[in-house]
């Protein structure tokens, strides 16, 4: 019998695999569906800063019976009914979802700047969060600004969130970071439990015909994982948060690679868009049958196994390894030639 519990944000977790922030989560029907096929945990989707502002805008608009200087200046962000849910309707699915089913639910708010909607995180723990997954995506395309600000309003973004709760605060980092170990620390000293690497970067993608530009939702592919592993592996045993792997999750190998490169959970979206809910159920399948036949007993004994303080040989996770993968590649290439 293995055992494949492990430990996520203070939360004793019955295994690995954590379903992440997707818009599958928005039926309970399919929240059950995740629990029984061996979900260990449940991220809700996003409730974002921009719907947030608009409706306690929209909310005053009502009360002061507004001008149309209010709505042109809203003219910047997608239409409320862009959003899938509003905030009351979200927390009423938080509170039916934790009825629904046994397994911590975790919320997730999505902001890139602190303001007035921060105390929805406290709303969310009130409606019954286990814990609150904070995405924070923020773009730099002003020259002005730098990148030491950003960090800086992430960190001030990830210190009023966590005030403002008493459960556990994840951080869902995008990757667009200088010294991610750096980052980091500085985040856990802001009251972060653990970091979910990495957000997906939505890139538009072009259309030369009609000449505009279109915004585009891929599914992720395994290849994602490697960069996430490789953070990881570094990450591991230099920070007290734990770790969350988020991208390029699609089998047992890769939640394996997760917990060898030192995650304590990885999370899965695109998979089960992919190959339905119950996919859970076989990646566990597979995940068992691999340990036992190399007689492990619990999973967390393969925990940060291949982490970069873990290998005899660091140089695969550091510079010299861009150097040999480069130069190994070339001598291939010129042999094949001959
Ligand atoms: C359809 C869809 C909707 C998503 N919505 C959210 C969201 O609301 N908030 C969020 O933090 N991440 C969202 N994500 C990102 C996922 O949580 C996940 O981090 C990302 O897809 C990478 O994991 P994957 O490779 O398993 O898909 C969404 C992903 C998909 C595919």
């Amino acid at each position: 019998m293995i055992d494949f519990s492990t430990n996520y944000l203070g939360l004793k977790l019955k295994g690995p695999i954590v379903v992440a922030s997707t818009p599958l989560s928005e039926s309970l029907d399919n929240m059950r569906r995740m629990e029984d096929a061996g979900a260990a945990a449940i991220v809700l989707t996003s409730l974002f800063e921009e719907q947030l502002a608009l409706e306690s805008r929209a909310l005053d608009e009502d009360l002061s019976r507004g001008t149309e200087s209010f709505a042109e200046s809203l003219d910047y962000l997608p239409d409320l009914s862009d959003y899938r849910m509003t905030h009351e309707v979200y927390l009423d699915h938080l509170r039916q979802a934790k009825a629904a089913v046994a397994i911590p639910i975790m919320a997730s708010l999505n902001g890139a700047t602190t303001g007035g909607w921060v105390r929805y995180a406290r709303d969310m723990e009130e409606a019954g969060a286990d814990a609150i997954e904070l995405n924070t995506f923020a773009l730099a395309t002003d020259r002005s600004q730098t990148s030491a600000e950003l960090e800086s309003q992430l960190l001030e973004l990830v210190d009023n969130v966590c005030r403002a709760v008493k459960v556990p605060v994840a951080v869902k980092l995008s990757q667009s970071f200088t010294s991610i170990p750096n980052l980091v620390a500085r985040l856990e000293d802001a009251g972060m439990r653990g970091v979910a690497i990495f957000n997906r970067f939505y890139q538009p993608d072009f259309d030369i015909e009609a000449l505009e530009v279109r915004p585009t939702l891929h599914f992720s592919t395994p290849s994602e994982l490697l960069p996430r592993l490789h953070w990881a592996a570094i990450l591991y045993g230099h920070t007290n948060a734990d770790i969350a792997i988020t991208g390029g999750v699609h089998s047992a190998e890769d939640v394996l690679k997760s917990i060898m490169a030192g995650a304590n959970v990885a999370m899965m979206a695109s998979a089960l868009h992919i190959h339905g809910i119950e996919h859970i159920g076989r990646v566990m399948a597979d995940l068992r049958y691999w340990l036992e036949k190399r007689e492990y007993t619990s999973l967390s004994e393969t925990r940060g196994c291949l982490s970069r303080r873990s290998v005899p040989d660091t140089s695969p996770f550091d510079r010299g390894n861009y150097i040999k993968t480069l130069s190994s590649y070339s001598l291939r290439q010129t042999v094949a030639a001959f």
